[in-house]
């Protein structure tokens, strides 16, 4: 039988993260003398670091030298390392670990494609890390979603080919990546803004075990 590989994204799909990378870019954007929205936000998912920081500018009209542009990222990586810095389980996702106990037991191989630079350690804070046969993140990208590199470097260490692979995704970025990867995506989240998913799904409560054995045997 063909090896199914299983592609997490982290923020929005495993972790709730996202309203603290909100609050993060929210007191940046209050630094700078402007208001930053929820509805904002949600551009901000699946985008790297460093090109939210260009959308946040391009929305508060604010103009960056080199160097603020450098601090300004540090300072917002500072103020949401805060945030995270007591995370618990209690956080993960309703079901996820269900899935993962399931892909777990039947021997299916999982990795992390998430566009953060912090993916690790909170994986780790969580002790959902050992679930994770190879993790791609922030780190170990060149080009950021809805560029496929990150979900076929992921791929690639699963020893799967990208026909064989699901991605489980919140991001319209994300979803993009994981088509242009040539893979199956799943979107999490609302199927009206994740409309170009293979299948959509509100949450992981949503989705039951026989969904994951088909796709397993597909
Ligand atoms: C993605 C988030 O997972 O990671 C984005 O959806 C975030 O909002 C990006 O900007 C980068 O995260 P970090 O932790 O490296 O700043
Ligand atoms: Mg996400």
């Amino acid at each position: 039988m063909t090896k199914t590989g299983f592609i997490f994204d982290l923020d929005g799909v495993i972790v709730d993260t996202a309203k603290y990378h909100y609050l993060a870019w929210k007191n940046l954007a209050e630094e700078l003398g402007f208001e930053f929205t929820k509805e904002q936000n949600e551009l901000f998912k699946g985008v790297s670091r460093k090109r939210c920081l260009e959308i946040l500018l391009d929305i508060g009209k604010v103009s960056a030298t080199q160097t603020q542009f450098d601090t300004w990222m540090v300072e917002k990586n500072v103020d949401y390392l805060k945030y995270i810095e007591n995370m618990d389980a209690s956080e993960i996702l309703p079901d996820v670990p269900k899935v993962l106990e399931f892909l777990k037991k039947k021997a299916q191989p999982i990795a992390l494609g998430s566009a953060s630079k912090n993916a690790r350690p909170i994986l780790e804070k969580v002790a959902l890390l050992p679930y994770f046969d190879a993790i791609v993140d922030g780190n170990n990208v060149t080009k950021a979603k809805p560029d496929p590199e990150v979900f076929l470097i992921a791929a690639e260490k699963l020893g799967v080919s990208p026909e064989n692979c699901i991605v489980f995704e919140d991001a319209v970025a994300g979803i993009q990546a994981a088509n242009a990867g040539g893979m199956i995506s799943v979107g999490i989240g609302d199927a009206s803004v994740l409309s170009e998913a293979t299948y959509n799904f509100n949450d992981f409560t949503s989705l039951d075990i026989p969904f994951l054995e088909k796709l397993m045997n597909n």
